[in-house]
Order: structure tokens, then C-alpha cells, then sequence
């Protein structure tokens, strides 16, 4: 045992379907174990403000299907405003939080990780749809995502077909391009772009002109929206702790293809951003089983007084790991699969 009574449980960054699940089954865990759940509201954001309230077991009821997270999320960071590492600890000790479970993507995990620097215990969940959180096959979310997108480029095929065009489908996912290639896989898309290998104009020009000469006159393209053009180098690097609320806007790229396609191959060329649809609406079966898996590893996490860790999934195996070791490097794109994909050019 420990002596842990009272856990918080917060949800940062972008949301993804299957939040839910994991506050679900950590909380179930919890009291199992005779614990106390403080919820704390939008993230960081509700230590500094002191948004933090008991949780009970009528607010988990029903809620494994429910896309979102009944506790609001925000990508705010403490160390990016003034006092704001004072105000968490101030509200840590106010409301008497002694370890937090700290469901988010990277950028959200990096701060908890530094709030232990500062004695704050806690662990981390893996919850993106962009899936590139290192020793994790997949974070939560993503496997959702990717259904999202299959279906919109199962979509895309009979229009495209109808009309003899160019279809891009521009998918979420930062640097990463796991959404672009588990979709495109799944969808048979022509063309797969993703940020870890730098296209060429060429190449996008062959495959289409070499499906035109077999009769194919018209073309599926998902494109990251994180791919960039050109040197074709690979780029896959140590990557320094994220800072939270770094977080630009990206997309546009699939414009950009759109113009180039028309204009070297005289196709009508459209481009759908499938955005925030990507993280909307219930989870996949798969997604709801890993986020309980993962809920209930954290409680576990804590009952051996294991904190600084970060909850993995890897060959079908709930793990941990330090949340240095997952949060210090890119997760390296699965290059093998990247060109399976190729094959279908
Ligand atoms: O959650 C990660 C992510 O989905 C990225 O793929 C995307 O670029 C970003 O969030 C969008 O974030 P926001 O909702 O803050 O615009």
C-alpha cells in the first residue's frame, strides 16, 4: 500500500472519442481500492484556477460510449504563465490531491512530467488520435480516428469515380502520419503522403498518369497534414520535451497538392479536410477496451507507488515506462508498412 487517498484525474490537449472510458474505469478502480477521485476541470487549466470538484459513480454512468470528456479539456501549460506553478501547487494542497492521473497527448504529459520535478506524483495515459506517443502501438483514439477516415475515403471513392477526379483527403495527425497511412491502407487510397517521408511532385504525377493509362481515370489521395514536399529525406530525430500551448494551426497542405495536380495533369482536383470530425463521436469497440485496459494499469501504477509513468501498449501488453524515456523521442513511423502501402500505387 501507500499512502495515496486522494487522486485527481484530468484530461488535456485535443480530446479524442474514448476519454470517457479511461475516467471510467480508473474511477471504478479507484474506489475499489478505497480511494478518493477529485475530477479536475479542463486540464492543467483546473489546478491553476482551482476548478476541481469530488467525483461520483453517477457521473461515470454511462459515459463508456460517450465521445468528449466529461471533464473538459484545454491545452494550457502552468509554466507558460506567471505563477502558474504556484498556483497548481497552492490548489494541489488546497483541495489535497496527493498523485494525479494525467490523461493527454505528449505535450500535456511533458508538464506533469516537469510537475514532478516539483514533488506533484502522478502518471500518464496515452490519449491522442494522432498516435505518436512513443512504446505505444496505439494511444487512445486512434483507432477510432482511423475508422473516421476510412469511411470518408470509402466516401470519396464513388465521386471520385463518378466525376474523373482527383480526390485528396487531408487527415489530422501533426508530424505524425499514422492516421494518413492506417487509412489510406484501409481505404485503398492511390497515394499516401505522411510528414515522415518528404514527397515529390513527380511521383504524385506518375501514379496518376500511370492509373489513367489503365483505364483508372480518376485518383484517391489522403495526405497528413503534416506532409511537406519534396527533398524526400527521411526525418525522424530525437524530438525535445514538447512545450504545451506551442501548439500552432496546421493544414492547407491538400490545397496546395490540389493546385499543383490540376496544373501538371489538367485534372479536376478536390480536396476534403476531414479536421475535427476526426475526433468527434463514439469510440470504436477496440478504442473503449484499450482506454479501460489503460484506466484501470493507472490505478495500478499507484497502488505500487509507481509514479513518473507513463501507461504503454505494445504487442497487445498493458505496460509502463518512465515518462522520460516515452516522452524524449519520436515514435519512429512503421517505414515497413509505409511501403506495403506502396505497392498499390
Ligand atoms: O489532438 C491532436 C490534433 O488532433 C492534431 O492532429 C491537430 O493538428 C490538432 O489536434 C488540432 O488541435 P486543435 O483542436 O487545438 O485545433
Amino acid at each position: 500500500m501507500n499512502d495515496i487517498k486522494n487522486i485527481g484525474i484530468l484530461t488535456g490537449g485535443g480530446d479524442t472519442p474514448a476519454t470517457n472510458a479511461i475516467i471510467r474505469a480508473a474511477y471504478i478502480k479507484a474506489v475499489m481500492h478505497g480511494y478518493k477521485i477529485s475530477g479536475i476541470k479542463n486540464g492543467w487549466d483546473g489546478l491553476i484556477t482551482g476548478n476541481v470538484f469530488e467525483m461520483d459513480r453517477e457521473l461515470v454512468s454511462g459515459i463508456l460510449d460517450r465521445g468528449g470528456t466529461i471533464l473538459g479539456s484545454a491545452r494550457v501549460n502552468p509554466f507558460k504563465i506567471e505563477n502558474g506553478v504556484e498556483m497548481v501547487k497552492e490548489n494541489i494542497n488546497k483541495f489535497s490531491i496527493d498523485a494525479i492521473i494525467c490523461i493527454g497527448e505528449d505535450d500535456t504529459n511533458v508538464v506533469m512530467h516537469r510537475l514532478g520535478q516539483y514533488g506533484l506524483k502522478g502518471v500518464g495515459i496515452p490519449q491522442t488520435i494522432d498516435n505518436d506517443i512513443n512504446y505505444n502501438d496505439y494511444s487512445i483514439g486512434f483507432d477510432t480516428a482511423v475508422e473516421i477516415a476510412t469511411d470518408a475515403i470509402d466516401k470519396l471513392h464513388t465521386t471520385a469515380s463518378s466525376h474523373h477526379r482527383i480526390m485528396i483527403l487531408e487527415v489530422m495527425g501533426r508530424e505524425a502520419g499514422w492516421i494518413a497511412l492506417y487509412s489510406g491502407i484501409a481505404g485503398g487510397a492511390d497515394l499516401i503522403l505522411i510528414p515522415e517521408v518528404q514527397f515529390d511532385y513527380d511521383y504524385i504525377v506518375n501514379v496518376i498518369e500511370g492509373r489513367r493509362e489503365r483505364g483508372r481515370d480518376y485518383s484517391i489521395i489522403v495526405v497528413a497534414e503534416g506532409a511537406k514536399p519534396d527533398t524526400r529525406k527521411m526525418k525522424l530525430e530525437v524530438k525535445p520535451l514538447i512545450e504545451l500551448g506551442s501548439h500552432g494551426v496546421i493544414g492547407g497542405i491538400g490545397n496546395t497538392i490540389a493546385k499543383e495536380i490540376e496544373r501538371r495533369t489538367g485534372y479536376e482536383t478536390r480536396v476534403t479536410v476531414l479536421g475535427h470530425l476526426q475526433r468527434g463521436g463514439k469510440p470504436t469497440a477496440f478504442d473503449r477496451i484499450l482506454a479501460t485496459r489503460m484506466g484501470i494499469k493507472s490505478i495500478e501504477l499507484i497502488n505500487e507507488n509507481k509514479f513518473d509513468y507513463m501507461v504503454c501498449f505494445e504487442g497487445n501488453n498493458i505496460s509502463a515506462e518512465p515518462m522520460e524515456k516515452v516522452l524524449s523521442q519520436y515514435k519512429e513511423m512503421d517505414l515497413e508498412l509505409y511501403e506495403i502501402a506502396k505497392i498499390f500505387n
